[in-house]
């Protein structure tokens, strides 16, 4: 998805690269035919595989790194600082990956090469969203991003296993008072008739951190996530039997994964991912509440837009050399309106009281 909607907005040529070559070579077949102009070919390449990675970089500008290897982060890092190129990956955020990448921060610096790392939605667009409401307000003084999904599309289980992984990391902190605390309950959030009212937790993100700091009047922030849907297959029979498997060896957790991506495909509509921010604030005397909503049938979709939006602004040399987050790398309004013009469904709703 994500090298066709690059196809599609950027003037670029493509390599895919995956550790099964029938399969990127399938997907780069199929490109071809629809952007006949394109240099578009496919190499085998396992992201563990150091010595391959520099061979597979040696022939690029840059990668975008949108599979589930965040272990390889120090061996796909190091192989594009060798090959002098940029690199955007849009895995779940990770203490892991964050501290590899910033110990290499200089070196990239110095090599004036262009990383982009936390992209796509979640990590990706909630610091983006809250920097969009600021200067909405004369004084922004709370800004609560909400996210929900449900699908029918599991990822592979080795994705939800590095899911799960990086899931236990998470910490329940949100901005208040000053300060990053443990939220002290869950905090329900208005999905529309979609998804109804649903309570949400926290879930601190580190693409956060600086915004209290950058929009001195917010006294509080945080992101939340909507409770994951279930189905009768989940509830009766996949949690049941996962919570038996022992989960210390890989393969039992392999089974327990596939198991659960299994079970996804029970969940009922709507299928839908919609990420919110509510700005709470002051204009021109008023006490203003601000919603905006974006939301789109396919969560897989609204990942590869962020990720092609973003891609687009380091594309038009927007973004300058250095280790960034996609939160901080891009400029707001033209995220945004890219995003919609690529599909999403963005909606803005403003309520001011005396
Ligand atoms: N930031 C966001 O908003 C966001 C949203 C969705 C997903 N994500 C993240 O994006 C990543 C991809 O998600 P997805 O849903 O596309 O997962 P997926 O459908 O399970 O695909 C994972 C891909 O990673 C490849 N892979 C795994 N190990 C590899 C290795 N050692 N070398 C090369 N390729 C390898 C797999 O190749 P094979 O086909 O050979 O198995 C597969 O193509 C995950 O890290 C996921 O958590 C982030």
């Amino acid at each position: 998805m994500i090298a066709e909607l690059l196809l599609q907005q950027a003037d670029v040529d493509l390599t895919l690269a995956g550790r099964r070559l029938a399969k990127v070579q399938a997907v780069a077949d199929e490109l071809r035919q629809k952007h006949e102009n394109r240099q578009i070919s496919a190499i085998q390449v396992d992201a563990g595989d150091l010595a391959g990675l520099e061979k597979a970089f040696a022939r690029a500008d840059f990668v975008v790194v949108s599979s589930s290897t965040i272990e390889h982060t120090r061996f796909v890092a190091e192989a594009a600082l060798k090959a002098g190129i940029g690199y955007f990956d849009h895995q779940p955020t990770s203490r892991d990956k964050i501290a590899t990448l910033k110990s290499l921060k200089t070196r990239i610096i110095e090599a004036g090469c262009c990383f982009i790392t936390e992209g796509g939605v979640i990590p990706g667009l909630p610091a983006m969203l809250v920097r969009y409401l600021a200067p909405r307000f004369d004084r922004l003084e709370s800004a609560q991003v909400a996210f929900v999904m449900q699908d029918d599309k599991a990822p592979s289980p080795e994705t939800l296993i590095e899911l799960k992984t990086q899931w236990k990391q998470y910490q329940p902190l949100v901005f208040k008072q000053g300060t990053w605390q443990l939220a002290e309950q869950m905090v329900e959030f208005d999905f529309t008739e979609s998804f109804g009212t649903k309570p949400c937790m926290a879930c601190y993100l580190d693409e956060l951190e600086s915004l209290p700091k950058e929009i001195a009047s917010l006294r509080e922030v945080g992101f939340y996530i909507g409770a994951l849907a279930s189905n009768w297959f989940m509830r009766w029979v996949a949690r049941p039997i996962t919570s038996l498997i022992p989960t210390r060896s890989l393969g039992f957790r392999r089974l327990s994964a596939r198991l659960l991506s299994w079970g996804i495909r029970f969940n009922p509509p709507p299928y839908l991912m919609m990420i919110m921010v509510e700005g709470r604030g002051w204009c021109n005397g008023e006490s203003v509440f601000m919603r905006l909503r974006l939301s789109h049938p396919s969560s897989y979709f609204v990942t590869a837009a962020s990720s092609v939006a973003c891609l687009l602004q380091y594309l038009s040399q927007d973004i300058p050399p250095g280790l960034w987050y996609q939160a901080d790398a891009v400029d707001d309004e033209r995220m945004l309106s890219d995003l919609q013009r690529l599909g999403v469904k963005v909606e803005i709703e403003t309520v001011a009281s005396h």
